[in-house]
């Protein structure tokens, strides 16, 4: 994922202010949650000798993708339309080492009860018919500005090191190369993802074998 990629700079003139001063809510209740996120890390590294977070990417999805989503929904893209209908303008990614390091962090998170819990998908327990497997939750967080408080939702996508090396490079294929993907193509991804899925679960047993013998 890209940082701060683009300014939502493609809104003409004054028509841009009331979009900037969206995009600031969404990128503050963004840093809020990885300040949590880190600091969960932090003190988790302290009673397991290892942190459970291998790395976090953040991303604020440009305007452009942001207007492609709400036309796909009929809609045009207001303030209001955004806030209500575009979930996932602030992204973060939680890249652990284990799986169960995912739902450690995740009911951490679940703990801090200034937080909405807005929705669950659990595509670990139930993966997408791609193969894609990850556990995504969205979160409400308070940001106080000029105008008061607003709660602004953040989708944090959380993942192993292994889903996240599947996941990428089928998405460039996917998406980024253009081609057409056969079904006997995507077959053999889910292939690959069932193969890691079982990579996941050794690696966590090893891991398991491990520390009960030190
Ligand atoms: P979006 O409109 O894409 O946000 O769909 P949605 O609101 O139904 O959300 P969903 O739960 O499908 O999760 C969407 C996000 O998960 C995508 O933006 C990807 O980052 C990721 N994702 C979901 N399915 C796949 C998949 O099959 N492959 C990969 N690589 N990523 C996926
Ligand atoms: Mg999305």
């Amino acid at each position: 994922m890209n940082q701060i990629d683009e300014n939502w700079s493609s809104i003409e003139g004054d028509q841009s202010l009331p979009f900037a001063k969206l995009r600031v809510q969404y990128y503050s209740a963004m840093m809020q949650i990885i300040a949590r996120i880190e600091s969960l890390d932090q003190q988790l590294a302290l009673s397991c000798a290892r942190n459970p977070i291998h790395h976090i990417e953040k991303r604020i999805k440009s305007f452009h993708s942001i207007s492609e989503k709400l036309a796909k929904q009929n809609r045009s893209v207001t303030i209001e339309t955004i806030r209500a209908n575009v979930l996932d303008v602030a992204g973060i990614r939680i890249v652990c080492s284990y799986v169960e390091d995912i739902y450690r962090v995740a009911d951490m998170l679940k703990l801090q009860d200034d937080l909405q819990l807005i929705q669950i998908k659990d595509y670990i327990e139930t993966p997408k018919p791609s193969g894609y497997r990850s556990y995504h939750m969205t979160v409400g967080a308070a940001v106080y500005g000029i105008d008061g408080k607003q709660m602004i939702p953040v989708e944090i996508q959380m993942r192993t090191i292994a889903m996240d090396f599947w996941a990428s490079l089928e998405h460039q294929l996917k998406y980024k190369t253009n081609a057409m993907v056969s079904s006997s193509m995507r077959e053999r991804l889910h292939s690959v993802a069932e193969t890691i899925w079982f990579t996941d679960v050794e690696m966590q047993s090893i891991y398991m074998d491990i520390n009960a013998i030190r």
